[in-house]
Formats: C-alpha cells, sequence, structure tokens
C-alpha cells in the first residue's frame, strides 16, 4: 500500500529552476497508466515532518494524500524528487561497501515472519585481497548467443559441468555462484556502516558495476576451469530481431545449460518479449516492434541524465530499492520473469533468489553488461558515469577464479577492454526506432475527460487510470529542452516484493491498447521481480 504523487519535473541539476508554483499552467496532458499485471495498491505516503512546506494535506477519494508530495511533484517546487529518496541518507554520505561475510543470515520472511527456507550465504574465508585488474593479453571475446557455433557451445557446456561438478562447498561451485546473487539481493546481508539496513545491490546505481563484477568472475572461473583464458560467456541479443528467441542450446533437455524451471510455452521458437506481463500476453505480431520500442527508449529516448540509465543513488543510509535505471526495470525484468516459470514465484529465472540457478542467466545478463557498453559508446561528449566518490568508491566481495575473496570497487568497472573482454559487434536495429506522434497532443488532453492529477492519487491500479498533469512550462523552445529534459516523475511507488509486478505508462494517448508499445505515447514501464521474502518497498520512477 502506497502513495503515488507523481509531476512533472524538470529540474537539470536538482535544485529549483523557477518559482512555478506562480506559473498558471494553462496547458495538461493526458497522462494514462495501464495494469496488465498489476498486484499492488497505493495510498497516502505521510513520510511525517511536512509541516514546513505542506499545511495541510489533500483529502481525495482514497484518503488522505500527503500535500507535500504533490508540492514536490509539480514542477521540483523544492529540489526536485530526486532528493526525496534521499530523505534518510546521512548528510555526509558514504559509499557502500563490502558485508561482512560472518554477519550473512538466511534472511527472514518479513510477511510471515519465518526465516527463508533457502540459505544462501557464502563461506566465510579470513583472507580478503584487495583486487586489482590483470594486465590485458588476448582479450576474451564474447559472443553473441545465436551466432556462435557449436565448437564454442561444446566448450561452453563443458565449462558449466565442470562448475557444477566441484565440491559443493568450493565457493566456485555453480549452486555457490547462483548464491552470491541471491545473498547480493535478497537482504542476507547487513549494510556496513548502517547495520539497521540491509544491502541490496538492484533497484539501485550499483546494477550495472555489481553485475558487470558478478559475470566477470563467472567468466574467469568457467575459462579456469577448460584452461582457456580468452573464453568469453554468450549475450542473448534479445534486443535484436535475429537473437530474441532463446538461444536454443538452453533449450537442449541434456544440456548442463538447460533448466526445467522455465516457462514452457517461451522455449524456442517464442519470440522473447521484452514488455512481457503475464496477465495480459502481447500479440505475437507486436513483439518485434514492441521490443525495439522498448529498446529505444530504455537506450535513448528515457535516459538523458545518469541516474534514469544507471539508477538511483544508494548509499549507505539509504534504505534498499531507491529507484531502477531504464534497462533494469524494463527490458532486463521482463525477461527475468518471461523465462521464470508461469508461478506466482516464478522459479528460477523470475525469481531473485533462484534466478542464477538457470545458466540463462549469465546470457541474460551478459547481454545487459553489452548495452551498458553500448550505452556509453551512444552517449557522446555527454557524462557517462556519476563522478561521485559515493560510487566509484563501493565495493563488493566476491570469490575469484581461484577461491580467493576479493574486494573490486566500481571504479574499476567503468571499461570493459581494461576488464580484459569485449563483445562481438552486431546491428542495433532499436537505434532506428524512434516512434512518431499520431496524435495531437492538444487533442488528447482535451478529449480525454481525464480527472486532474491531484484528485485522483493516491489510487490503487488495478484498473487503467487516467489523468491530467500540469506541465511546468506551457512550450519550451529548442534551447530549453536541450538544457533540460521536462520528466514525468512518478514516485511513491509503493509494491510488495514478492509480487511480479509490472505497469506502463502512456502520455497523451487515445486509444488504449495495451500492447502497443511501438508507439510514441509510450513512456515506459515500472516492473520488477518478484524477491523471495516479501516487503513492502517505495520507489520512483522518472520517464523521459
Ligand atoms: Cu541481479 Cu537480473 O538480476
Amino acid at each position: 500500500m502506497a502513495s503515488l504523487a507523481l509531476s512533472w519535473s524538470s529540474t537539470a541539476t536538482g535544485l529549483p529552476s523557477q518559482p512555478l508554483f506562480s506559473i498558471k499552467p494553462p496547458h495538461s496532458s493526458t497522462y494514462t497508466t495501464r495494469t496488465r499485471r498489476c498486484t499492488w495498491s497505493c495510498k497516502a505516503n505521510n513520510g511525517g515532518q511536512n509541516e514546513k512546506h505542506s499545511p495541510q494535506n489533500v483529502e481525495t477519494s482514497q484518503g488522505k494524500l500527503d500535500r507535500r508530495n504533490l508540492l514536490l511533484g509539480m514542477g521540483g517546487l523544492y529540489g526536485a524528487a530526486a532528493n526525496l529518496v534521499s530523505d534518510r541518507s546521512p548528510a555526509l554520505a558514504t559509499p557502500i561497501t563490502s558485508p561482512d561475510l560472518s554477519k550473512c543470515s538466511t534472511g527472514t520472511n518479513l510477511n510471515t515472519q519465518q526465516p527463508l527456507d533457502v540459505n544462501c550465504c557464502p563461506p566465510v574465508s579470513k583472507e580478503i585481497i584487495d583486487y586489482k585488474l590483470p594486465p590485458v593479453g588476448k582479450m576474451r571475446f564474447r559472443p553473441a548467443a545465436h551466432l556462435a557455433g557449436e565448437d564454442y557451445y561444446a566448450k561452453f557446456e563443458k565449462a558449466v559441468e565442470l562448475m557444477k561438478a566441484l565440491p559443493p562447498e568450493d565457493p566456485r561451485n555453480f549452486m555457490q555462484q547462483a548464491n552470491v546473487h541471491c545473498a547480493y539481493c535478497n537482504l542476507t546481508y547487513q549494510q556496513t556502516g548502517d547495520p539497521k539496513l540491509k544491502l541490496q545491490i538492484h533497484n539501485c546505481w550499483h546494477f550495472f558495476p555489481w553485475h558487470r563484477w558478478y559475470l566477470y568472475f563467472f567468466e574467469r572461473i568457467l575459462g579456469k576451469l577448460i584452461d582457456d583464458p580468452t573464453f568469453g560467456l554468450p549475450f542473448w541479443n534479445w534486443d535484436n530481431p535475429d537473437g530474441m528467441i532463446m538461444p536454443e542450446v538452453f533449450a537442449r533437455k541434456h544440456s548442463p545449460l538447460f533448466d526445467a524451471r522455465r516457462n514452457t510455452s517461451h522455449l524456442p521458437p517464442a519470440l522473447a518479449d521484452l514488455a512481457y506481463s503475464s496477465k495480459s500476453p502481447t500479440n505475437p505480431k507486436k513483439i518485434i516492434p514492441n521490443n525495439l520500442t522498448v529498446m529505444y527508449g530504455e537506450m535513448v529516448r528515457n535516459v538523458s541524465k545518469l541516474e534514469d540509465f544507471y539508477g538511483a543513488k544508494y548509499v549507505v543510509g539509504t534504505a534498499p530499492d531507491p529507484g531502477p535505471g531504464s534497462v533494469e526495470r524494463g527490458s532486463h525484468m521482463a525477461l527475468h520473469g518471461w523465462v521464470g516459470e508461469n508461478t506466482p514465484t516464478g522459479e528460477d529465472m523470475g525469481n531473485f533468489y533462484s534466478t542464477a540457478r538457470d545458466p540463462i542467466f549469465y546470457s541474460h545478463h551478459t547481454n545487459v553488461d553489452r548495452l551498458w557498453t553500448v550505452w556509453r559508446g551512444l552517449r557522446g561528449p555527454k557524462p557517462k558515469d556519476f563522478p561521485d566518490s559515493d560510487w566509484l568508491d563501493a565495493d563488493f566481495l566476491f570469490y575469484d577464479e581461484n577461491a580467493q575473496l576479493v574486494r573490486v570497487k566500481v571504479v574499476d568497472t567503468l571499461d570493459n577492454e581494461k576488464m580484459g573482454y569485449v563483445y562481438q559487434d552486431v546491428d542495433l536495429p532499436w537505434l532506428k526506432n524512434r516512434p512518431l506522434a499520431r496524435v495531437k497532443k492538444s487533442k488528447a488532453a482535451s478529449s480525454s475527460g481525464a480527472p486532474a492529477a491531484e484528485t485522483v492519487f493516491p489510487v490503487k491500479l488495478n484498473k487503467v487510470v487516467k489523468v491530467l498533469v500540469k506541465r511546468p512550462k506551457k512550450s519550451r523552445s529548442k534551447k530549453d529542452k536541450e538544457k533540460e529534459e521536462e520528466l514525468l516523475v512518478i514516485e511513491g511507488i509503493e509494491v510488495d516484493t514478492a509480487k511480479f509486478v509490472k505497469f506502463d505508462v502512456f502520455v497523451n494517448d487515445e486509444d488504449d491498447k495495451p500492447d502497443e508499445l511501438d508507439k510514441a505515447e509510450y513512456a515506459g514501464c515500472y516492473s520488477q521481480v518478484p524477491h523471495k521474502n516479501s516487503t513492502k518497498v517505495k520507489t520512483k520512477i522518472r520517464l523521459g
């Protein structure tokens, strides 16, 4: 249960740009949310200390809504939504650092107060070495999974087989590797520096760097087992129509790459649906155009600010899940749900505690990692990385290919070539997929008959919700647009982390067809994969 306060925010720096409250917004846009499988609901979010900015709360049909959220929303009055999430952060933030492995717990199911029935804590080791990237010799080559040949797969299968055959207590054993993901995701670790909080590397700006390190060691372990220092993981090229089918070798029953816990209707030749939600299946004819538009949105359209791509700031004192970036919450999450069993808990891929037990996880994430590299290449002269030490100096623990526990930093992940691997060059067909508006904006808004946002939220999202949102400025010059992007910010999204949740957002849409994501009116989505332990999180999304 939670609140949705939504707004147009157009501050480029996070600081107030204009006293927008004095502008009479003369123009509204229609804002539509479509629930395709929405199991969450929202109610008023009373943060507590609102007196200064919000003398009164707004009474709505759903109850009281914290007026501060609304005001903040309306044009970034007091410093834009980005500041809301860091309410908890100490004044002098410090980067997330490695957890104390000896304090790893099995975690608790917060709904039932029962312990998790799996233990994903890694072996404890006394000696931790600060990892130095080894000098780059011959590059590891990561091929597109649909283009790699039988010889390559023979090696890959052999390596995974050997990894599965390692002693169960060896930290390089396949199950131990899968548990590394569970431990960093299912709240088994305390946050060093603020032990009241649990550590979570998803839904925040550590998503890309942490997973890059995770794959890096997984790959090196495989390479060592087959004595091939150039071995590179294959990427499941699901952003390209040629690679959208699950790579066939993963579906071979007797392959070490096979996993029985998958949605059987999504095995080859089904096309991966990057906007997947199990409640309303996408018309198969729409999958390819939708996927390309989803990719365009995540990689180009909705990511002018770093945090839009990477996810929200996460430092010591930040509660888990401050907010995911575009790829994390979109295509990445959709495919987790698409591959996992069609059950409420979605094992293996569709549930974070079990997801890395499916060998396809590593090819899925290798593509996510590749998209990070691609995105950096598309940025041109714009900044590609957060300059903050809070990001760069964050560190994590992994076991390397020699079973040595090592401490690694975000700063070393910025260049995959320095990490010794490159990607096969493939087409980026989605780059051409900039959708064009079909309906005049003013017409969509005026004919919608939708109520004003502030009279509707908070709202339980169990059907299509349409509202008018005031924009900070009626018309913006080309220069304005270059200087700062206009964003739709949806904050106070409260979801149960044990459920698969997704909703789509459309702007100025007319016809409400839920699977037409390949049109300009589609702004983006929120989605999450279930975690084993149920807990309520509050999060937000920003859509360009
Ligand atoms: Cu760590 Cu795709 O999740």
